[in-house]
């Protein structure tokens, strides 16, 4: 199954964490910076209307003075109390930028104080903003050709017009560094938050980093002897201590298997050892007749398994020439000891009796399950063929002969030649050699021959050391 690829635990933790927290922080700090904003400029709007009321109060009062000592239509009075209305409206200004205007009704300024004089943009700001029914106005726009807000009312009493105004960036001069400061402020919390997330995930995830090394290096080595160490007593101990009895159950089954490999390799080595030692007793029965002689058997094995070897068979290979070429002639079994030990020559009927030794012996090993006499069958029917395709039972010529039989027809002669036999005298060890290079390409397989003459001196050891009491030293004597 295709493993899915995807994003680590703890990148997928922050993901996740890091835009709600931050985007929690970033909405309900904007939700309270509008609430917040809305409640100043509703306090700072109600200043305004204080400071209207103020002035309201002040002129009443100064008014009903007048009226009090029958003084309303005194010009020197009433100039008095339009001195009086403005000094208190100066006594009202607090920073720069606020502005307090008096207009009569026939748009002429009675006073002004704070900011510009008047001009005809002041003229069109006054009728750009009419009284209102309730004989008030909201300033909020170009005012005097500044960006001012401000309340405008009506002083029944005098006619006159008063607009009490502030420039629109003093005035919320304040909100705005309180906007700037709460926005910074919300910023730096939700950067904040977040790094601590950050951390804290880290470090959260830093013992199940842990465990995994731990396990994986446990799993890479096959050290399943070693435990992993749960370092909490949380889920990620858990994980641990599972993996801590997996491995353990993983240790004992290892130890199981290993011991049943082995013993099943024994058991291997011992059905070996009794095959061949079955072998040797079939290659010793077979030759208890023969004159030839039971070490005769055994060293044809071993130059065979000389000449595999040369030719870069297989070790497998080469063994099982050790163990299949001794019975290469047990088909004599079946052969009558008139003929078999006939010490004269044979005459022809003989003789194809005597050949028929190739038959039995095929017949005898062939279909076996085991893979050394299925090979001595192979090599039974085929030792006695020559390259030349004059050999016997079905006159195979070169490579048709298979190798196993071409390599026993050679090893057979020459041992045959180098040992003594009730009709003849060991021939010397050069001899036979000079023979079985004459007889490259005729009755042996050339290449074969080249082998076996390029490994002369182990060929020498075998003989040295498994020859007959009698054979090429007797002979040379
Ligand atoms: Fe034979
Ligand atoms: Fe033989």
């Amino acid at each position: 199954m295709d493993k899915k690829h995807v994003l680590g635990l703890s990148a997928r933790l922050l993901l996740f964490i890091i835009p709600v927290i931050a985007g929690s922080f970033l909405v309900s700090g904007f939700l309270t910076g509008l609430f917040v904003d809305r409640g100043i400029k509703k306090a700072m709007n109600r200043l305004m209307v204080y400071k209207a009321e103020d002035l309201m109060r002040h002129t009443s009062s100064q008014w009903n003075l007048l009226l009090e000592n029958n003084l309303q239509d005194d010009s020197a009075y009433r100039e008095s109390l339009r001195r009086s209305i403005r000094s208190y409206s100066i006594t009202m200004l607090r920073e720069d930028g606020e502005w307090i205007l008096a207009v009569d009704e026939e748009m002429n300024i009675v006073f002004s104080v704070g900011a510009s004089d008047a001009d005809e943009l002041l003229r069109e700001s006054i009728l750009d903003n009419p009284l209102l029914e309730s004989g008030d106005v909201w300033i909020d726009g170009s005012f005097g050709g500044e960006e001012r807000i401000g309340y405008g009312f009506f002083l029944p009493t005098l006619g006159w017009t008063v607009y009490i105004t502030d420039l629109r960036r003093s005035f919320f001069g304040d909100l705005s560094y309180i906007r700037l400061y709460y926005t910074i402020m919300v910023l730096f919390t939700a950067i904040v938050s977040s790094l601590f997330i950050i951390f804290y995930v880290r470090r959260s995830m830093r013992p199940l980093r842990t465990v995994i090394s731990d396990m994986h290096g446990i799993v890479q080595n096959r050290n399943f002897e070693n435990r992993v160490i749960p370092v909490q007593n949380d889920e990620v101990g858990e994980l641990a201590r599972e993996f801590n009895l997996m491995s353990d159950y993983l240790d004992r089954a290892m130890a199981r298997l290993k011991n049943i490999a082995h013993s099943e390799a024994e058991a291997r080595i011992e059905i070996r050892n009794r095959e061949r030692e079955t072998l040797d007793v079939l290659s010793r029965v077979s030759g208890h007749k023969d004159p030839e002689t039971a070490r005769h058997t055994s060293r044809v094995g071993m130059y065979a398994s000389l000449i595999s070897e040369l030719r870069g068979d297989s070790l497998e290979e080469s063994d099982l020439m050790r163990w299949a070429v001794p019975l290469h002639d047990i088909g004599k079994v079946g052969i009558p000891d008139a003929i078999l030990l006939k010490t004269g020559a044979l005459n022809a009927k003989e003789r194809s009796v005597m050949e028929f030794h190739v038959n039995i012996g095929y017949e005898v090993l062939k279909g076996s399950a085991s893979p050394v006499l299925r090979a001595g069958a192979d090599i039974a029917i085929s030792h006695h063929e020559r390259w030349d395709g004059s050999g016997y039972p079905d006159g195979l010529k070169g490579k048709d002969i298979p190798v196993r039989g071409r390599i026993t027809g050679l090893v057979d002669v020459f041992d045959a030649l180098t040992t003594t036999r009730p009709y003849k005298k060991a021939w010397t060890f050069e001899q036979a050699i000079e023979f079985i290079q004459g007889k490259s390409s005729i009755e042996f397989d050339p290449e074969l021959v080249e082998l076996f003459i390029g490994g002369l001196d182990r060929v020498r050891a075998i003989l040295d050391e498994y020859g007959d009491d009698d054979t090429v030293e007797s002979a040379l004597t």
